[in-house]
């Protein structure tokens, strides 16, 4: 198995259905035919079929932003990872920080979510990252590799096969405060370790991970010339067609 990159964007709760319908065909148009990244955009659940039909047999596939962790039942305005499959989605953000921050997602149910998602044949992109607090008190690396343990808690090494690590330093997540290239590729790094660790070196040689954080047009390129940084997520600059292509052509080749 090869190391792919792979470039997400992660609109979080913006555009409509036609706006992103609007974005998308931008997007498709500015990037057609580029093979060097997978070029990956999770947006709302209500834009999903929209974004679809405006992705169809392109190189741009869609991904969401969330599952829920049961196949079905009384989960009020809960998706199904089925629903989601149904769809046309191949990819979905889990554990997003934001998630953690305001809706209570906890290690526990990241865990839940991955193991439902990977059953359903998607992809899972799983965020991990640590607050400020915790990087000033010297806590990163435990907290980091309890979240991975935790993430990925009964995950068989044939399943992470479907796993990307977005490493998200929670302090510069639409911040504008990005991490220094040395700061990422560290914690990437040790990521990677871990995974060798817990799974096998090829696992670990394989797997995609992802850093995000205030990644943009101008600091993507020597983010992504790290040894250990395979690909972005992508907030604020993948509302914008022309930054989130300036990040997709920064992947080396
Ligand atoms: P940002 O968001 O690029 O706007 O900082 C990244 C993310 O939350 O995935």
């Amino acid at each position: 198995m090869e190391r792919r990159y792979v470039i997400a964007g992660n609109w979080k709760m913006n555009k409509t259905p036609s706006e992103a319908k609007a974005l998308l065909e931008e997007i498709v148009k500015a990037n057609d035919g580029k093979t060097a990244c997978d070029i990956v955009l999770c947006v709302p659940a209500i834009d999903i079929p929209a974004a679809v039909e405006a992705t169809k047999g392109t190189n741009v596939i869609i991904g969401a932003q969330n599952v829920h962790f049961k196949d079905n039942g009384a989960y009020t305005g809960e998706i199904s990872a089925a629903m989601l499959k149904e769809c046309g989605v191949e990819y979905v953000i889990i554990g997003h920080s934001e998630r953690r921050q305001y809706f209570g997602e906890t290690d526990a149910t990241v865990n839940l979510r991955t193991a439902q998602a990977l059953a359903n044949g998607l992809k899972a992109i799983v965020c991990v990252g640590e607050t400020l607090e915790e990087r000033k008190d010297n806590i990163t690396f435990d907290l980091i590799a309890i979240q991975i343990k935790r993430a990925f808690k009964g995950i068989s090494e044939e399943d992470m096969k479907n796993v990307i690590i977005a490493y998200e330093p929670v302090w510069a997540i639409g911040t504008g405060e990005t991490a220094t290239n040395e700061q990422a590729e560290e914690v990437c790094a040790f990521i990677r370790g871990l995974i060798a660790e817990l799974y096998s070196v090829d696992l670990a040689n394989a797997i995609t991970i992802q850093y995000g954080g205030s990644m943009n047009a101008k600091n993507a390129a020597e983010l992504l010339a790290m040894d250990n940084i395979d690909g972005g997520l992508i907030g604020g600059a993948s509302l914008k067609a022309p930054d989130f292509t300036t990040i997709i052509d920064s992947v080396k080749a």
